[in-house]
């Protein structure tokens, strides 16, 4: 079977917003892109997203939503869902006919591709901050100007020029998307976060491993790496004896990358020199791990660890076989 929504797509275009998540409320996003084979065939897509979690989609055909959330449909009265979904409706329409537009009135050739993206949060201090993203061939190409009710082009071109012309003179539906971002986004917001709260507050603990690669014979690169964590953010340092390593050319963090399952995984990596002396640990710290940090040792300290485990782990055993000996002595 063919998927009827594509999600992935759309991610491509937006790296931008994969900024990291700061505090307040997640995002409220919207984004849709459509690409033009030619003058006669085109393809739609949407999706919308609260923080990191892909809520639903446009259908590809029918420009029906799909929802992804079962706590997404019950967050509205049937009626707010039925004035959204016509709104989608004509909101792809009213972009296609502006492209039209803009294909009569510049250079542009096909195949070219599209894309909106709308968003709003509330801030820890009340305020809510919004955008709203023209893009065009995955580049931003007017940005919505709340305050003001106007359309800024950020490439100064043909193309930039012209849709802003165009939206501009557009003053009432301008209007109606001054209040859409500072008001029904931030009210659709507040009932989202409400429902799908267990999602939103889900905390999945991180799991470490450290190895070593060999990277030439004065250096040893240690790898640590963290994967199975949710949310996004987190914090990795190396420890050499005891102390945080600063940060230099010897230390590398990756970006925090996607898992299929929304988790996210990152490494760490440390250049140091073969037998150097010192100890090294990997230490994370995250939000499901409370105040407490999960601390990773390499090398010696590594099997100093696993012994120690298994001595206590002995000791334990021995423990509780001698106090079930001396309960089942006390009852009898
Ligand atoms: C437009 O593109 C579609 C899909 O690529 C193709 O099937 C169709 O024949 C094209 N039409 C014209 C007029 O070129
Ligand atoms: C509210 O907080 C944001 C950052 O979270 C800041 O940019 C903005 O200026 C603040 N506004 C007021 C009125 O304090
Ligand atoms: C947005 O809403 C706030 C309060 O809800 C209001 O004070 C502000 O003027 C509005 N801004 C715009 C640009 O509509
Ligand atoms: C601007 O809007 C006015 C009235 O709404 C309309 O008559 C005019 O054709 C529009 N101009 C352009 C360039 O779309
Ligand atoms: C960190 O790793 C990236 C990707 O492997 C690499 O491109 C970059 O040069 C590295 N930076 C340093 C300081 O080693």
């Amino acid at each position: 079977m063919q998927p009827r929504c594509l999600l992935l797509f759309p991610f491509l275009f937006f790296p931008g917003t994969w900024a990291e998540p700061e505090a307040g409320s997640p995002m409220l996003q919207l984004r849709h892109f459509v690409t033009f084979q030619n003058a006669t065939s085109m393809q739609v897509g949407g999706l919308g997203l609260v923080g990191d979690i892909n809520i639903g989609c446009v259908d590809r055909r029918t420009w029906d939503i799909h929802y992804h959330q079962p706590w997404l449909r019950p967050a509205l009265p049937k009626g707010d869902w039925d004035v959204i979904e016509s709104s989608i409706k004509s909101y792809l329409r009213d972009f296609n006919s502006l492209v039209q537009t803009l294909i009569t009135h510049t250079s542009m050739s096909f195949p070219f591709v599209f894309q909106s993206s709308i968003g709003c949060k509330l801030q820890p201090n009340g305020t809510t901050r919004t955008y709203l993203v023209i893009g065009y061939e995955g580049q931003d190409l007017l940005r919505f100007h709340l305050i003001k009710g106007t359309w800024d082009r950020v490439p100064d071109n043909e193309v930039s020029a012209a849709a802003e012309h165009f939206l501009n003179n557009a003053t009432t539906l301008n209007e109606l998307i001054q209040v859409l971002l500072n008001v029904t986004c931030v009210d659709i917001l507040e009932r989202f976060t409400e429902y799908g709260r267990a999602d939103l507050e889900r905390q999945e603990p991180p799991t470490a491993t450290v190895f070593a690669r060999t990277a030439g014979p004065a250096q040893l690169l240690l790898v640590c790496r963290i994967t199975g964590f949710y949310p996004r953010p987190i914090s990795v340092a190396w420890l050499r004896d005891g102390h945080e390593v600063p940060p230099g050319p010897a230390l590398n963090t990756s970006a925090v990358l996607p898992n299929a399952d929304l988790t996210y995984q990152v490494y760490s990596v440390l250049t140091v020199a073969p037998r150097d002396g010192h100890s090294y640990a990997c230490r994370v710290r995250h939000r499901s791990l409370g105040t407490r940090s999960l601390l990773v040792p390499w090398g010696k300290s590594n099997a100093g660890l696993i012994a120690g485990l298994g001595v206590a782990l002995l000791a334990a055993v021995v423990v509780s076989g001698a106090l079930w000996v001396w309960r089942r002595r006390k009852c009898h």
